[in-house]
């Protein structure tokens, strides 16, 4: 990330879902009302530009041509997220956790999470232009949300959200999206080490790369333009591990996995006929995970 800005590639995220919301009730995969106040200068254009039907598609053609599959990657993982959240509301969790949440909105769109309180963790950079465009468009300052700023990087995790009222003894759903990638080896650990002192049953959702995208960024179709765009946002790829050493790596760390899907299948879960035409961003990973106890090692 650039010192002092918050986070480009959550900006872009949040231009994706708002392209999305703006699709007729029976063509969207969600809608998400907030995206689009996220946007700054010159994004803000192109969401507004977006609401025009005809614009839409040359705006949607042309970012699908120039970063293949990434909007489509980040639309249909935000539909499985909702749903996994929405799921685990049936199994009462009385937590949820969000960290790095750049501009994810479900604390305040999502039905049944006025009822649990909703921790959302990122880089005070970030955070601090979030909270600005909340207080703006809000119509009052929402009560189950407690925003906590920490650098992942810094491993104050624990104590920051300590100190904000978390509870480890309560049941807790713990998303973790689009940011393990940005991260440090050591900040990686100490935070999915982290998660797994929340109470045994607890979830973590989390997102990841396949490490080959990292060592052999030319196997995967349009890397070099979108290794281009993450450099000039100061938010490259640092992170990764290959799906099948992931079980073992979360169970050292007191994690037991229970998904891993790609894009690709997730694409089709949710565009159905739609994604045999999307290609790129195949490396990018949604995977589910257990508590399961304190790390063996
Ligand atoms: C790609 S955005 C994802 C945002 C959101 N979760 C989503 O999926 O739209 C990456 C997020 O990670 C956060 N982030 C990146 N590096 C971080 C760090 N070292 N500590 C805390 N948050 C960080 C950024 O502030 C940003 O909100």
């Amino acid at each position: 990330m650039r010192e002092g800005h918050a986070s480009r590639t959550a900006e872009q995220n949040a231009l994706f879902r708002a392209l999305e919301s703006s699709l007729p009730e029976r063509k969207r995969l969600f809608d998400d009302p907030l995206a689009r106040a996220f946007l700054g200068s010159p994004l803000a254009l192109v969401g507004r530009l977006g609401m025009v039907p005809g614009l839409r598609q040359l705006i949607v053609g042309y970012i699908d041509r120039r970063w293949p599959g990434v909007r489509t990657s980040v639309v249909a993982r935000t539909r499985l997220i909702d749903d996994a959240i929405t799921a685990s509301l049936g199994e009462h969790i009385e937590q949820l956790v969000i960290l790095g949440a750049g501009f994810d909105s479900r604390a305040y769109r999502l039905p049944g999470l006025g009822g649990l309180t909703v921790f959302e963790v990122d880089h005070p950079d970030t955070q601090a232009a979030k909270r600005a465009i909340l207080e703006r468009v809000l119509p009052a300052p929402p009560s189950h949300v407690r925003f906590v700023a920490c650098d992942f990087n810094q491993r104050d995790l624990e104590s920051a959200v300590a100190a904000a009222g978390y509870s480890a003894s309560a049941h807790t759903f713990i998303l973790w999206e689009g940011v393990t990638n940005y991260l440090t080896d050591a900040a990686v650990d100490a935070t999915l080490r982290w998660c797994a002192r929340a109470a045994p049953g607890s979830r973590l959702l989390f997102t990841y790369v396949h490490r080959d995208v990292l060592t052999r960024p030319s196997q995967f179709v349009g890397t070099e333009r979108l290794f281009a765009s993450l450099a000039k946002a100061g938010e490259k790829l640092t992170w990764g591990i290959e799906p099948e050493k992931l079980p073992e790596f979360l169970a050292e760390r007191g994690l037991s996995l229970e998904s891993d899907v790609g894009a690709a299948e997730y694409r089709e879960r949710y565009f159905k006929e739609a994604a045999r035409g999307m290609r790129g961003h195949e490396f990018y990973r949604v995977a589910l995970a257990r508590v399961v106890g304190p790390a063996t090692r």
